[in-house]
């Protein structure tokens, strides 16, 4: 793949932790041959290669070199109208250099709020469109903070970009065991038929994290749990989970299969929480009401899922770092073995980390007795496969290649946004490091309990 790839807000933390190390990967897989990068920042005395060396695994210095040789620094204003005329000298400049054709891929890994007039520059300067050579612009998540602003924010960036340049990202789809989900669900003939109202009787999903908000305080107070964490990365997991069986894996039949579960999603009940000693933390207000903590109900009203509760449960400072997908299949009646009634329903989890992998319970005799156990069978993909890419490598290289499938269309933000437009927040309650609002157990159905370890 020869290209330029721009980054715009170099010094973030994104940069550091993400992209640099998935570029890094790229360079060591020689998927990435002839390119260069441009990082670009306000601040010129950062030097972002060193600070990203501590979140590269297994660093080998003839990997990093090419990094280095290839990366350039350019500061500018994001503002200001010479600071892109004099970044498109630059690259101009550098892919003269290095004979590159003139492939661009902008990453925007700034605040949300630089999206729209960094658009605007780009396309002012002509960064929009070049014959025979391609132009994409990558967007980092929270796309808007409301059906409102996502709406303004869409319309003004396709004023300078064909939607077919614009990937708005959202790194769960870049996860392996997301990127499973369909391969799971469709290529295994025993799960399709039982998947709908009739055999499952709940789904749970669970993004939880036992650490705070550490330096994001400022950012993350203007948006809390719901904004952060569910309009995007859950409402993305439910979707793929409850869509119907899509004709082809092709970036059109997903995005609407995923729209038309969106359109028939509400909440029905939830709890909101708050960890003890948010309100100290840095930039984040000392009367603030942001949750940090969300559970609750979601209904998908079509004819595959009516009346089975979709859960969702966020939060920092949970116990543990813990992604995962658990469905819990019906109870069957106990009318086989007279008296042995109490056998555990069949559940299968789809783990997304920190284990990359899925396990089936089900039901087996205990060896010399009546008794019935439950078994469980493990695939542990992160155990066969430890350096399976990761979600950045995954979605940058989709970039490259121009297939949006793992992207969220315009209309997938704006209707996530009518979902979460619509939740009223209620009472904030506070709980302890390490534990949920016990209230957040209310909502779930008698005999359902928070898949919130690994069994
Ligand atoms: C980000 C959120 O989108 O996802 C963070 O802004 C959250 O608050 C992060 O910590 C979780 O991502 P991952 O890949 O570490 O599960």
């Amino acid at each position: 793949m020869n290209c330029t790839i721009v980054i715009l807000g170099a010094t973030g933390d994104l940069t550091k932790k993400k992209l640099i190390p998935a570029l890094y990967n790229l360079i060591k897989n020689k998927k990435l041959e002839k390119f260069i990068v441009v990082g670009v920042a306000r601040d010129r005395s950062q030097n972002i290669l060193e600070h990203s060396k501590k979140f590269i695994k297994n660093l080998d210095s003839k990997t990093f070199n090419i990094l280095k040789d290839s990366f350039h620094y350019f500061s500018a204003n994001f503002q200001n109208k010479a600071s892109f005329v004099n970044l498109k000298k630059f690259i101009l400049d550098l892919e003269k250099k290095n004979t590159l054709p003139g492939n661009r891929l902008f990453y925007l890994a700034t605040l949300p709020t630089h999206f729209e007039v960094i658009a605007n520059q780009l396309g002012e300067q002509g960064f929009n469109k070049k014959d025979n050579c391609w132009h994409r612009v990558v967007f980092e998540k929270p796309f808007g903070s409301n059906l409102k602003s996502a709406r303004l924010l869409n319309r003004g960036v396709q004023k300078v970009f064909k939607e077919s340049q614009i990937f708005r990202i959202d790194h769960y789809l870049g996860k392996e065991l997301v990127q499973n989900l369909s391969i799971l669900r469709f290529t295994n003939i025993f799960l399709e038929p039982i998947w709908n109202k009739k055999y499952i009787d709940n789904i749970q999903i669970i993004l939880s994290e036992n650490f705070g908000v550490g330096d994001r305080g400022s950012f993350y107070d203007k948006y809390g749990a719901l904004k952060d964490v569910v309009q995007n990365h859950a409402l993305q997991l439910l979707a793929l989970t409850a869509m119907e069986k899509p004709s082809s894996l092709s970036t059109k039949v997903i995005r609407e299969k995923k729209l038309s579960v969106l359109k028939k999603t509400k909440l029905k009940k939830s709890v909101f929480g708050q960890y003890e000693g948010y309100k100290k933390e840095n930039g984040v207000k000392p009367n603030s009401s942001t949750e940090t903590f969300f559970s609750g109900e979601f209904q998908i009203n079509n004819s595959r899922w009516k009346r089975t509760p979709f859960y969702i449960l966020t939060g920092k400072n949970l116990k543990n770092k813990l992604v995962l997908i658990h469905v819990e299949f019906k109870k069957l009646p106990c009318g086989l073995l007279k008296g042995v009634c109490d056998f555990i329903p069949n559940h299968l989890t789809i783990e997304i980390q920190p284990k990359e992998g899925f396990h089936l319970h089900i039901n087996a005799k205990v060896p010399g007795k009546k008794d019935i156990k439950p078994v469980k069978m493990d695939y542990c993909q992160s155990c066969v496969e430890p350096n399976s890419p990761k979600a950045y490598e995954n979605l940058l290289l989709d970039v490259f290649q121009g297939n949006k499938s793992s992207f969220i269309h315009a209309k997938e933000v704006e209707t996530s946004w009518k979902i979460i437009d619509k939740i009223k927040k209620q009472t904030i309650y506070t709980y302890k490091k390490g534990t949920i609002p016990p209230q957040a157990n209310v909502i779930l159905k008698k005999d359902v309990r928070w898949h919130l370890d690994v069994d």
